[in-house]
């Protein structure tokens, strides 16, 4: 006899296979069960498709199975509007389900709620909670941007066990291993946006695709280039036509963008900072304005050390592995201004840590501390 998590588990894998495809929707997965047989199953596949729950009903409909007083296992609170797709908790009534069994609530303020008290109004068993903590991590990306209208902006990075990210010549491939950098593509295909800085791009012209994962959803790749300084002929831009890729600069010179766009790219110009730099909570804005609901930032010290500064990381994922480069020019993750004292010290919470054959990934939400003296101040190289 199967429980209400093992059935919610499978409901978790399922939803896991829409990830990076249903950005910035959440993702969802729906098994229909009754008396210890499922009758259907389902997922929100794609932007704009099907939800999970008309899915999996739509999967009983096929099999010729009436799915009236089943359960219904859902990773994430049905909804309760109309937007590309009709409401799904219309649907479970309509279909005559008994009991709903959900995962996460839902934050959306058009669902919060609203998609329960729907359910049960109509009579039908609602229990909520059902392994929370690993539905509401599936959609980590998904609640921080439908709550504040930003990305999720990760700050990825991968450095020695001396603290340091590249060797004093600026080579930095490769410190971890096969396994870990394994994990960067799964992660990688799941993100809405992967940015770095052009020092990157100059110094390892990167390609940014996702490799090595099945069927794998190529995120856009974005470029923080104030004064497009990105070779034309680096892998990005030659590669722009296949994956989408966007450049962003403080330039509005159309003589200076337009080979960029002939080449496949997208820029966005941004009024610089006053030290002549992308102005960052502008553009972290502008990701939200687009839809962009998570960003792995791959860049190198610079860039982090600036978001950093900015209080605009709001998670890490540090991989560490076991070398040691030494010099005392070779970088650290973070430049920018940093903190003064160790109290004023940004934290990570909910921390996880993965061994990755022999590299170690840690990862964590940021804490910031607020004081006066390490207020966000204005990003600087
Ligand atoms: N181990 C790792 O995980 C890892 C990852 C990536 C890179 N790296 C290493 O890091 C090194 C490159 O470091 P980097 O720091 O030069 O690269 P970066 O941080 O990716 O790029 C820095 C550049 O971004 C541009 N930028 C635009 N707006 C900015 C803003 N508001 N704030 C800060 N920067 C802004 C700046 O040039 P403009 O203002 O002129 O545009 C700046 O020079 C290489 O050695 C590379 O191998 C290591």
């Amino acid at each position: 006899m199967f429980s209400d998590a093992d059935y919610m588990a499978r409901a978790l894998e399922l939803a896991a296979r829409g990830g990076g495809w249903v950005a910035p929707n959440p993702q969802v997965g729906c098994v229909i069960v009754r008396d210890g047989q499922v009758l259907g199953e389902g997922w929100h596949t794609c932007y704009g498709a099907p939800h999970a729950e008309r899915e999996a009903l739509v999967a009983c409909e096929r099999a010729g199975i009436d799915p009236a007083g089943a359960t219904a296992y859902v990773t994430l609170e049905p909804c309760a509007h109309t937007g590309k797709q009709p409401p799904c908790c219309d649907a479970l009534i309509e279909a005559g389900v008994a009991r709903v069994v959900v995962g996460s609530a839902d934050p959306n303020p058009l669902v919060a709620g609203k998609g329960i008290a729907r359910l049960r109004h109509a009579d039908i068993r609602v229990d909520e909670g059902v392994m929370r903590a690993e539905c509401d991590a599936l959609n980590r990306a998904f609640f921080h941007f439908i709550t504040t209208g930003r990305p999720l902006v990760v700050a990825k990075y991968a450095m020695t066990l001396d603290g340091k990210v590249a060797t004093r010549t600026g080579a930095s491939r490769w410190i971890t291993g096969a396994d870990a950098r394994g994990r960067v593509h799964e992660d990688r295909a799941r993100a809405a946006a992967i940015l770095v800085g052009v020092g990157t791009v100059l110094a390892d012209d990167p390609a940014l695709t996702v490799r090595g994962v099945e069927g794998a959803h190529q995120p856009m790749r974005i470029v923080c280039d104030t004064h497009m300084r990105t070779p034309l002929t680096s892998q990005l831009v030659r590669t722009a036509h296949e994956h989408p890729t966007l450049i962003v600069g403080g330039a509005s010179d159309t003589t200076r963008l337009a080979p960029y766009e002939q080449a496949g790219c997208e820029v966005l110009a941004l009024p610089v900072t006053p030290d002549d730099h992308v102005p960052l909570p502008q553009l972290v804005d502008a990701l939200g304005k687009r839809g962009i609901s998570s960003v792995i930032v791959e860049g190198g010290p610079v860039l982090l050390g600036a978001l950093f500064d900015a209080h605009l990381i709001d998670r890490v994922q540090a991989y560490l592995a076991p070398k040691l480069f030494g010099g005392a020019s070779a970088p650290g993750p973070l430049a920018g201004r940093g903190v003064a004292e160790p109290s004023a010290c940004a934290s990570l919470v909910n921390a996880q840590t993965t061994a990755l054959g022999d590299d170690i990934l840690i990862e964590g939400d940021v804490r910031y501390t607020s004081g006066n003296e390490d207020e966000p101040c204005s990003p600087v190289s």
